[in-house]
């Protein structure tokens, strides 16, 4: 039993064998996933396949790249998205200073009021994070984002940074990257964390855990992140498997 809490089935990757990808999810043993959309055609294609999909949850929310295109309409729409039987979460949403299309001052912006959305209908946040780490933390604290919690998805920070979320009712979720022979702060920040804390997922098509790293990802890779991180806490894959997998239904409230 494995939970995927970040996938990406709504990506063009995905647009010629979407269901053979969720048969193999399936067959290796991912028994939840959720697939988050971050535009207006990506939130359709989660929507979509969570109607489709008994183990399949979505989540909606705007990314950060792409705020200069977010708008009151927008606003409202995920409002009104966050009714939807099927959404567990708001996001992905948060900062990104690696790319330039949009200016940290409009990222930010956005960024605040998905916060303060989720807070208003209850639902817990998926934070993406390039390169921002301490505006991100300043920004949860500021909209009291411990109200909802969520997760920081494919976390790539410090013990530090890792410690100041979790103190906010975040959870931390491992990609592919832990699974990278150079990524020593991945592994160590999995091997130190509490295990309530914990989560993992693919991020796919992106991210590709070893030994696929380079390749287009999918959900039934998520269980060499669950080798990777059993391994490194000197535990068994099934172990880590049962424990993520609860955690997940805890956030998102599956049951
Ligand atoms: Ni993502």
């Amino acid at each position: 039993m494995l939970f995927d809490t970040h996938v990406h089935l709504n990506a063009h990757q995905y647009k010629e064998d979407v269901n053979e990808v969720i048969k193999r999810a399936k067959n290796e043993g991912i028994s939840t996933m959720v697939v988050v959309g971050f535009d207006e055609e990506t939130i359709k294609g989660a929507l979509s396949l969570a109607e489709e999909h008994e183990f399949i949850y979505a989540a909606v929310g705007w990314h950060p790249v792409d705020a200069i295109d977010f708008n009151e309409t927008h606003l409202t729409w995920l409002e009104e998205l966050s009714n939807h039987p099927k959404v567990v979460a708001l996001g992905e949403m948060g900062l990104d200073y690696h790319w330039d299309k949009s200016p940290r001052e409009v990222q930010k912006e956005v960024f605040r009021q998905q916060i303060r959305l989720a807070r208003k209908v209850q639902l817990p946040i998926i934070i993406h994070n390039r390169e921002a780490s301490q505006d991100i933390v300043t920004i949860l604290q500021e909209e009291k984002a411990e109200e909802v919690g969520g997760i920081m998805h494919c976390f790539g920070g410090s013990l530090d940074i890792a410690k100041q979320c979790m103190a906010m009712n975040f959870y931390i979720s491992f990609g592919g990257p832990v699974t990278f022979k150079n990524a020593k702060k991945p592994k160590e920040v999995a091997k130190e964390i509490p295990l309530d804390r914990l989560l993992i997922e693919t991020d796919c098509p992106y991210l590709a855990p070893h030994p696929y790293r380079g390749k287009r990802n999918e959900p039934a890779y998520v269980k060499l992140v669950a080798e990777q991180i059993a391994e490194l806490r000197g535990m068994t894959v099934e172990e880590i498997a049962n424990i993520t997998t609860e955690n997940g239904k805890k956030l998102f409230g599956i049951y």
